[in-house]
Order: C-alpha cells, then sequence, then structure tokens
C-alpha cells in the first residue's frame, strides 16, 4: 500500500506486475496533453511488459504527437474533423490498430465519444482514464464538478469502456483529497500524479486476463 499525506489516501497495488510470453501490443488515443500516454510509455520500460505500438490523436499537433515523436513511438492523425460521422473514424481507427497488431487499446484523454464499432473490436479491451472517482462526476470537466460539489475526497478511475460514457467495469482507482485552497490546476495535477500509476496497473491486469483467455 502506497500512501502519502496529502497527496493519495488509498490506491494499493495489491500484488506483483504479471510478465507475459511476449510484450502486451498496445494502442493509445489521446486528444491533448498526452501525460497519461507519456506515463504509459515510461510504464512500458519499467514494469508494465507491454509495448506501445501505435498512438492515434485526433487532433493535429496536440502535445501528445509531440511526444510520441520525442519518445519515438508510431503516431497517426485521424483528424475527427475529417470524418463524416463517428462510425468512421472509429472504423478508422480499428483498422490502424488491427494494422498495429494491437491487442488492447487506451482511451488516454481521447475527448471523443467512442461507438460500438469500437468498443466491440476491442471488447473487453478498450480502457479508459477518467479524473473522478467514478460513477461520481461522469463527463466532461470531472474536477470541476468535483470542486463545485465541495466533496473532501476525489480522485481517478481506470475502467473498461462502455457504450454510456464514463461508465464500465471499474480496473482501479486512486482516492486523492481535496485540500483546503485547492482550485481547479492544483487538484487536477495531483490528481494526474495518481492516473499514471493506476493506468498502467489497469492495462497489466487487463493484460493478463486477456492473455490468459478471460
Ligand atoms: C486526464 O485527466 C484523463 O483522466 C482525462 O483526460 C485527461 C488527459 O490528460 N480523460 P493527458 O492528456 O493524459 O495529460
Amino acid at each position: 500500500m502506497d500512501a502519502r499525506r496529502g497527496d493519495v489516501l488509498i490506491a494499493p497495488l495489491e500484488r506483483a506486475w504479471p510478465q507475459f510470453n511476449t510484450p502486451l501490443r498496445l494502442g493509445v488515443m489521446a486528444s491533448g496533453h498526452g501525460s497519461n500516454f507519456e506515463a504509459l510509455v515510461q510504464a512500458s520500460q519499467e514494469r508494465l511488459h507491454a509495448q506501445i505500438e501505435l498512438l492515434v490523436v485526433n487532433n493535429p499537433g496536440c502535445g501528445a504527437q509531440q511526444r510520441a515523436e520525442r519518445l519515438a513511438v508510431p503516431c497517426l492523425v485521424h483528424d475527427h474533423r475529417r470524418y463524416s460521422s463517428r462510425e468512421d473514424l472509429d472504423r478508422a481507427l480499428v483498422d490502424s490498430f488491427r494494422q498495429a497488431g494491437v491487442e488492447a487499446v487506451v482511451m488516454a484523454g481521447w475527448m471523443r465519444i467512442v461507438t460500438p464499432v469500437l468498443i466491440n473490436a476491442y471488447q473487453e479491451r478498450l480502457i479508459n482514464i477518467h479524473p473522478s472517482l467514478l460513477p461520481s462526476f461522469r463527463g466532461v470537466n470531472a474536477v470541476g464538478q468535483a470542486l463545485a460539489a465541495g466533496v473532501r475526497i476525489t480522485g481517478c478511475t481506470a475502467h473498461l469502456v462502455r457504450e454510456d460514457v464514463d461508465t464500465g467495469p471499474v480496473i482501479s482507482q486512486a482516492a486523492v483529497p481535496v485540500l483546503e485552497g485547492d482550485d481547479h490546476e492544483t487538484l487536477s495535477s495531483r490528481i494526474s500524479v495518481q492516473e499514471h500509476r493506476i493506468l498502467p496497473w489497469a492495462v497489466a491486469l487487463i493484460g493478463e486476463r486477456w492473455r490468459s483467455g478471460g
């Protein structure tokens, strides 16, 4: 159990990180800054037995794309503005991930609603990270929602993706206290630190289940 005062309340990593016959082949989707993407790349060089095969971004030139260049991770742009429907965009994503031999996909700050085209292609292997303790504060601006509600504890959740936004089975969570004087920026940045911990762990757990035929 890792608990540091003022940082994280509860976020146990219950056991050793799984090792596979061959590294898990991962795809990542991101729209913005890309810090969770980079955390996955770093984890894959340490305890997460995985290889990031492909990053897909929908916003050309976004932070995530720049990080991919720096980290030498293959990156494709699928600009949603060039697709006539959500399903068409998701078909392009699935094609790209399949071509890259991806086994599981992480939505690491993907700011688009996904459809059954993607969800069914990666059933039980499509993971999202959200900055609240779900089921509280689904949807956009979860940190702002938590501040407005006046909760004293919030956090982050890695979960499997279902059609309803920010629902789906929880894989891992970390609780983060709301401190006196916190604003959106300070609280977001402490939540972000915890996202970078629990997301690789969630991938390891899902990878373990997938590789063992579950
Ligand atoms: C994270 O807070 C994540 O929970 C949400 O979008 C944000 C992405 O941050 N879905 P980053 O782009 O990974 O830095």
